[in-house]
């Protein structure tokens, strides 16, 4: 790991490695997903991944459910600050940005998100620059402490940059010891840019035998490797979870550590 990893989060109470975002702000590298998980079941899985110690929550104005994640971060009895709260805009809401934000964060029942996200590229590409500005207002006056993008490609990244002179902090987009690209990964390091991946079981074989020696050797299961193997990359893993057991060994990772040669075995399944 490199030294951009630290021990503890700053106002938060568990000892969790962070990744470092422009202005002070400092993010998880576990945080946990709640794309399909709403309602009664959206709101016990927020609570149950608090619980755990999950302090980083992934949520967006598509998945209908912040106002369940809102209520458990309230009804959890963890101070809002100790939580890192992430929403994103919805491609379909190009020239409402403002009303957007302000909608997520009466539902979330906070005054600011730590990260809001452009959910995906905007289908006219006209859209990219000014949606990006407004962003970046949002966070000028304190609705968002740090913006960023997903499902972008490098050069969309770059196109943002060379407008506005402002990177955004995160690209969060699919990723999984199956989709490993080195290249990509240091094209974000690069621009300093936070690589966040998103469905690391959907988008992995769980029942691999590479993953299974692994996690053998260590005595955890294979979907802990997948995601230990994120942290270990200083990449940002939000794996999503309504069964109890689950959410709680997704949380788990933390008690091994894959071997420098462990990780480069991972790697390769990238490239098969
Ligand atoms: N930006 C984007 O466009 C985008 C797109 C997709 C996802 N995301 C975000 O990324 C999060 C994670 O991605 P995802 O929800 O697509 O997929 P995921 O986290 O890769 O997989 C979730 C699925 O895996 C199951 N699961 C959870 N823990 C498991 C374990 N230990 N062993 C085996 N299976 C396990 C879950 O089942 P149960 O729930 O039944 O336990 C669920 O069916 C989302 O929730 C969302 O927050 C963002």
């Amino acid at each position: 790991m490199s030294g951009a990893i630290t021990g503890r989060t700053v106002g938060m109470d568990l000892d969790q490695p962070t990744v470092p975002l422009p202005g002070e702000v400092r993010m998880p590298l576990l945080g946990f997903g709640t794309w399909q998980a709403t309602g009664k079941a959206g709101y016990d899985a927020v609570l149950a991944a608090l619980d755990a110690g999950y302090r980083h929550i992934d949520t967006a104005t598509m998945y209908g459910n912040e106002e369940e994640v809102g209520r458990a971060v309230q009804e959890s009895g963890l101070r809002r600050e100790d939580i890192f709260l992430t929403t994103k805009l919805p491609p379909e809401r190009v020239g409402r940005e403002r009303e957007t934000i302000e909608a997520s964060l009466r539902a979330l029942g906070t005054d600011h998100v730590d990260l809001w996200l452009v959910h995906w590229p905007p289908s006219n590409p006209a859209d990219s620059i000014p949606v990006w500005r407004e962003m970046l207002a949002a966070r000028d006056e304190g609705l968002t402490r740090a913006v960023g993008v997903s499902n972008y490609s490098t050069a969309e990244i770059d196109e943002l940059i060379q407008a506005t002179e402002e990177n955004p902090a995160v690209n969060q987009i699919p990723w999984s010891p199956f989709l490993y690209d080195r290249q990509r990964h240091i094209e974000h390091r690069d621009r300093g840019v936070v690589l966040e991946g998103y469905s690391p079981f959907k988008r992995s074989d769980l029942s691999d035998p590479v993953l299974t020696r692994i996690a053998g050797a260590h005595g955890v299961s294979p979907a802990q490797v997948v995601l230990r193997w994120h942290i270990d990359h200083e990449i940002v893993v939000i794996p999503k979870s309504v069964t109890p057991e689950r959410i709680r060994a997704n949380a788990d990772v933390f008690q091994f550590a894959l071997t420098a040669e462990e990780i480069r075995d991972i790697d390769a399944l990238g490239s098969t």
